[in-house]
């Protein structure tokens, strides 16, 4: 999608990232042999699309910033946005907690923790007993590197299951208070070379077994709420360094209390719905803004706007059928709906194979269509 906004403005972009990655399957100014293909990991392949490239941004935040930090000092490339060091300090979710309290924004309690006699203390110190979310420090995305603990005696599974925690040598961990949210917010916030900033819409963001299930935009929700959480958005992507655009998950409490819970370097999941609702996507401002050309008008054009993300359920093609091809083919009748099916080899359970976005004239209008879409196959079920 990032691509796709590049080739109508004519920015040529070079992808490193696996075989078969969506991204280079669409890019308008380059063949297929030109990309790098590889890990994105790797500094030595990082070096080698520096060498072909004036500017480096990332759409994963889970690089080798070593390596980024290299092609600056080499002077392989120009810029690098947003900075290594933001990307470092994002990439590590304990860091990045701890920068954002250095800067005042309001996170869920959390401990630094190794062992289950740890987090056994940390419950104590947080005061208010089980659940808690223990979740692991580095390359956790989709809920991956997390698990709830309900009660003493899953300790000890729960870090298991993120590795095995330092203890055990496994991933660093932390353990982070439970937070009884009514509500998931999300802001996309972007601001370009010469600090200019705009943010777009708060949205609301169900999640589904900790993955983002559906998006409503706006979040119907006090419009003074609304704009509370936009200003946290702002400061929190402020007090980092570098240019782009940058996804802000926030929770929502019953007295209208805003959490923030992370924040990602990069387009986000949050703000798919940006192509067809927005005056300027949020893939458009992010090159905009790492490129210092004006930033664009982040307001909605339409009144309503839902997001459904089509996740795989499973290896085989009756999978791809009921989950991706079957919805899909449900919105060709559903007026406002745009179908983006991001062309990745196979289908696994959880995976996030495309999106519908509908856009319609009112909430109602765009709960009806996103009902007819969930209906097909019973996957409404809350
Ligand atoms: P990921 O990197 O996988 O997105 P998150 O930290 O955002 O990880 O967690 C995924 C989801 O888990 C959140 O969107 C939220 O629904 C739930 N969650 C995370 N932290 C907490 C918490 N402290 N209390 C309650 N729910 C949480
Ligand atoms: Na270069
Ligand atoms: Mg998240």
């Amino acid at each position: 999608m990032l691509v796709e906004a590049a080739n109508r403005l004519n920015i040529k972009t070079l992808v490193l990232d696996s075989a078969a990655n969506p991204a280079s399957q669409v890019s308008g100014h380059h063949t297929k042999d030109d990309h790098i293909i590889g890990s994105f990991q790797d500094p030595v392949l990082i070096a080698e699309l520096a060498k072909k490239c004036n500017v480096l941004t990332v759409e994963i935040e889970h690089v080798d910033t070593k390596g980024l930090d290299a092609a600056l000092e080499q002077n392989l490339v120009d810029q690098i946005h947003p900075t290594p060091q933001t990307i470092r300090t994002i990439q590590d979710k304990y860091a990045q907690k701890l920068h954002l309290i250095k800067h005042n924004i309001p996170v869920a309690d959390s401990k630094d923790v190794s062992s289950a006699a740890d987090i056994d203390r940390a419950v104590s110190e947080f005061g208010v007993g089980y659940p808690v979310m223990l979740k692991s420090k580095t390359l956790a995305y989709d809920g991956r590197g997390n698990r709830v603990i309900k009660s003493a005696s899953e300790i000890a599974q729960a870090i298991t299951d993120l590795g095995g925690g330092p203890e055990n040598k496994g991933p660093e961990l932390y353990v982070e208070k439970w937070i009884p949210f009514s509500r998931e917010l999300a802001v996309m916030v972007a601001r370009s070379v010469s600090g200019n900033v705009v943010s777009y819409p708060c949205v609301e963001t169900v999640q589904k077994d900790n993955v983002c299930h559906i998006v409503v935009a706006p979040a119907q929700i006090d419009g003074l709420v609304r704009e509370k959480a936009r200003r946290v958005a702002e400061n929190a992507v402020t007090s980092f360094d570098g240019a782009g655009i940058f996804g802000v998950e926030m929770f929502l409490l019953l007295d209208d209390t805003i959490i923030l819970n992370e924040i990602a370097p990069r387009p986000h999941n949050s703000g798919h719905y940006t192509i067809e609702a927005c005056h300027t996507s949020q893939y458009e401002n992010h090159l905009r803004a790492i490129l210092d050309m004006p930033l664009g008008n982040p307001e909605m054009k339409v009144a309503a706007s839902v997001m459904i993300n089509l996740l795989g359920s499973g290896s085989t093609l009756e999978d791809m059928e009921s989950s991706v091809l079957g919805p899909s083919r449900a919105a060709f009748s559903v007026p406002g709906a745009s179908i983006h099916l991001y062309g990745k080899e196979s289908c696994r359970k959880g995976r996030k194979m495309g999106h519908i976005t509908l856009t319609a004239n009112s909430m109602p209008e765009a709960a009806a269509g996103t009902r007819t879409i969930l209906e097909y196959n019973g996957l409404i079920d809350t």
